[in-house]
């Protein structure tokens, strides 16, 4: 089968790899439909290639019809619709039961001392066969595939792979109080969807902050308020201006490690990309290389008292963190990856509505096929030609 292959920095390729068959009782082959580039991904194409190996297939936001199932999974069949997310966890371990499906202890990836194995994300998440291909090997599926209903296109129910749950979930840890006030930094895929949704559940005012003009405009599109990043920065003062001074109660950071502004971080980044490899994971995990200026402008910006909900992901360990803001203004902080299926039910009924509530249809800019897929890594990164979420359709 055709996959999407990393192989260096800034270079994914089309490859003919063999196609997944079924190798334990709870596996299931899907015949891919639709698949995402994410956020995440550019992580991979830009810093993170240290923790992969040249061939592996990427992608992590797939759907499409079953081909086949093993025999212990039963609440799909050949021929059903499914969403996959993009954790793999087993449902019935003492973190699932919980709804920490990130952290399933079936599927930790202890060599590394991390959480729950991912499709397409590392040796640190598994090294498990990414989506971004003709077909997909899922694991534990007797747990994690998402049935949904023939009829309505892809773009419907493509993003509770990833994005609608993560974007649920930075809202849910933002805890922003009944008729208050949130910002989201970054306006790419997850806070185009994290500003809908919190406006959706009764925000009165989201403030939207990013640098790319065509971004900022589909924020106010859908009637969010945004601030647009400049050169001479002073973000915090003017949403402070807009919020009687304060601060939002809220602010959640859906920008992560790769910020820009942040040079110190940017080319700690750069060094490490020229590093043999060995050096450069030891350097990334162990000296942390992350760009931090969003996650300060969120301390900075909050409330006394508020909530930070970063969803944006930071793989650094020594970074300094200004304890003394976070200690005095008495910030609370909730962070993590998404618990997918966790919010499938919150979700699904937004997905169906034949209004679309959340415009899940008008987030894709591009529909291309797999083949297209180095051009579409690279406009994504590079924000040209509009390129704000693409969909892969193999
Ligand atoms: N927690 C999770 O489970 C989860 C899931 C998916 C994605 N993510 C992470 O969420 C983040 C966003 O993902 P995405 O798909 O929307 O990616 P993206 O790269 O399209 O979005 C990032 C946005 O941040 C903007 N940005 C960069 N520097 C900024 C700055 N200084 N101030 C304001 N905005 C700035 C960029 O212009 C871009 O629009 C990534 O870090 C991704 O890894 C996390
Ligand atoms: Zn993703
Ligand atoms: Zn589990």
């Amino acid at each position: 089968m055709k996959a999407v292959t990393y192989h260096g920095r800034r270079d994914v390729r089309i490859d003919t790899v063999p196609d997944p068959r079924i190798e334990e009782p709870t596996d299931a082959i899907v015949r891919i439909t639709s698949t995402a580039i994410c956020g995440s991904d550019l992580h991979l194409y830009e810093v993170l290639g240290p923790f992969i190996d040249e061939g592996d297939v990427l992608g992590h936001e797939p759907m499409g019809v079953v081909e086949a199932v093993g025999s212990e999974v039963t609440h799909i069949r050949p021929g059903d619709r499914v969403v996959i997310p993009f954790n793999i966890s087993c449902g019935h371990c003492f973190m699932c039961d919980q709804g920490l499906y990130t952290q399933c202890e079936t599927t930790q990836v202890r060599d590394h001392g991390k959480g729950a194995a991912l499709f397409g994300y590392t040796k640190l998440y598994g090294q498990v066969p990414g989506g971004q291909a003709e077909y997909l090997r899922v694991p534990q599926a007797h747990f994690g595939p998402v049935k949904v209903p023939d009829g309505p296109p892809d773009d419907r129910f493509l993003y509770l792979s990833d994005v609608l749950p993560t974007s649920w979930q930075a809202v849910e840890y933002a805890a922003i109080p009944e008729g208050g006030s949130v910002a989201v930094f970054g306006l790419g895929p997850i806070g185009q969807m994290t500003a809908r949704i919190a406006r959706h559940r009764g925000a009165r005012q989201v403030i939207g902050i990013d640098l790319v003009p065509e971004r900022l405009k589909m924020a106010r599109d859908h009637g969010i308020e945004t601030i647009e990043v400049s050169g001479r920065n002073g973000i915090a003062d003017q949403l402070r201006d807009r919020t009687a001074g304060r601060g939002p109660d809220s602010v959640i950071d859906a920008v992560g490690m790769e910020a820009h502004g942040a040079t110190v971080g940017k080319l700690a980044q750069d060094l490490a990309s020229l590093l043999p490899d060995k050096v450069a994971s030891k350097m990334i995990e162990k000296a942390g290389v992350d760009r931090l200026a969003v996650l300060h402008h969120c301390i900075d910006s909050v409330r006394r008292g508020g909530t930070i909900s970063l969803s944006g992901v930071y793989g650094g360990m020594v970074d300094p963190m200004p304890m003394m803001d976070l200690f005095d203004k008495q910030i609370q902080l909730r962070m993590g990856q998404a618990n997918v299926k966790r919010w499938i039910d919150d979700l699904m009924p937004l997905v169906t509505d034949e209004s679309d509530p959340l415009d899940v249809e008008g987030l894709a800019t591009h529909r291309v096929p797999l083949s297209d897929a180095p051009h579409a890594y690279e406009i994504f990164q590079r924000k040209q030609d509009g390129a704000i979420k693409v969909v892969l359709q193999p």
